[in-house]
């Protein structure tokens, strides 16, 4: 039976009906789900319960998994696996100050995954093993809506610019101290650019930007800076927006390519908040 998208906010995001543990991921299937992602930009399965190798299968029927630059965050048995979560391996909630708190409160800013990488990522599933009652949402912007919706004047400056990239950057920037990241790790994340307008398969075209971008290149840095604060302020207008409210066992499926998404605050050193994050590679550069 095929899938059946039931739009979330007008015509951004989609919740999937029938796709259910034991289904075998054929290409047919794999060929809907991916056409669902394109044309939805994020997709969810409610109150599914997914166990870790389903979620490497789910991640792998959409191309190769990359590995994430935090070693200490890896899933033990599944190193495609990212724990996102404020348990310290005590099992005790994180202090608020404390480096995993910083990095996981530094995904409050507005980003795309691995836009770091010359060959930046195709999607991300989020699956939720425990969420918080208040706070710790999920927002999604829609890149394509805001291009569109961007002033002339704007859109001028990201049709004839591109924009530098780093994860040494936005690590730097995360709000509070974070322990240093070996020299040989940052070694392997040079800065990279990419065109702020990203042409899709499609032809449609989207925004590319957010929290890894550290400038424009080949302009004044605080010129750069204070362009890019003013488009993203354009860009994740309330009607481009999706928000999602967790419970356990929701996978949420994102299209890096197309949207920026954030996490929403929650009281982190107090309320527990276990996600479990796979991310798939992209296969071409960013045109
Ligand atoms: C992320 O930024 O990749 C995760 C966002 C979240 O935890 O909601």
């Amino acid at each position: 039976m095929p899938l059946a998208f039931d739009v979330l906010e007008e015509g951004f995001g989609a919740e999937i009906q029938g796709l259910r543990e034991t289904d075998s991921l054929g290409p047919a299937l794999v060929d809907e789900l991916r056409k669902g992602l394109a044309d939805f930009g994020v997709l969810l399965i409610r109150n599914e319960e997914i166990t870790p190798e389903r979620l490497v299968q789910l991640g792998n029927a959409f191309g190769e998994l990359e590995i994430l630059p935090e070693p200490e965050k890896r899933h033990p048995d599944h190193p495609e696996i990212f724990n996102l979560s404020n348990l310290r391996d005590d099992g005790q909630v994180v202090d608020y100050e404390e480096p995993q708190s910083v990095f996981l409160r530094g995904t409050e800013r507005w980003h795309t995954d691995s836009s770091f990488r010359n060959i930046p990522c195709l999607c991300t599933m989020l699956y939720a093993v425990e969420v918080p009652e208040n706070g710790g949402e999920t927002q999604f912007a829609n890149m394509i809506a805001a291009l569109e919706g961007l002033p002339s004047d704007l859109r001028e400056v990201v049709n004839q610019n591109r924009l530098v990239h780093s994860y040494v950057f936005s690590r730097a920037n995360n709000p509070g101290r974070m322990d240093p990241m070996s020299p040989e790790e940052e070694a392997k994340y040079p800065p990279v650019t990419h065109p702020w307008v990203r042409t899709h398969a499609d032809g449609r075209q989207s925004l590319y930007m957010g929290g890894h971008v550290s400038h424009v290149e080949g302009m004044d840095v605080n010129e750069g800076r204070e362009l890019v604060e003013l488009v993203l302020q354009e860009a994740t207008r309330p009607e481009f927006i999706y928000e999602h409210q967790w419970a356990d066992n929701d996978l949420v499926i994102w299209d890096n390519r197309s949207t920026l998404h954030r996490l929403r605050p929650y009281d982190i050193s107090n309320t527990r908040r276990v996600m479990r994050r796979i991310t798939v590679a992209g296969t071409e550069p960013v045109i």
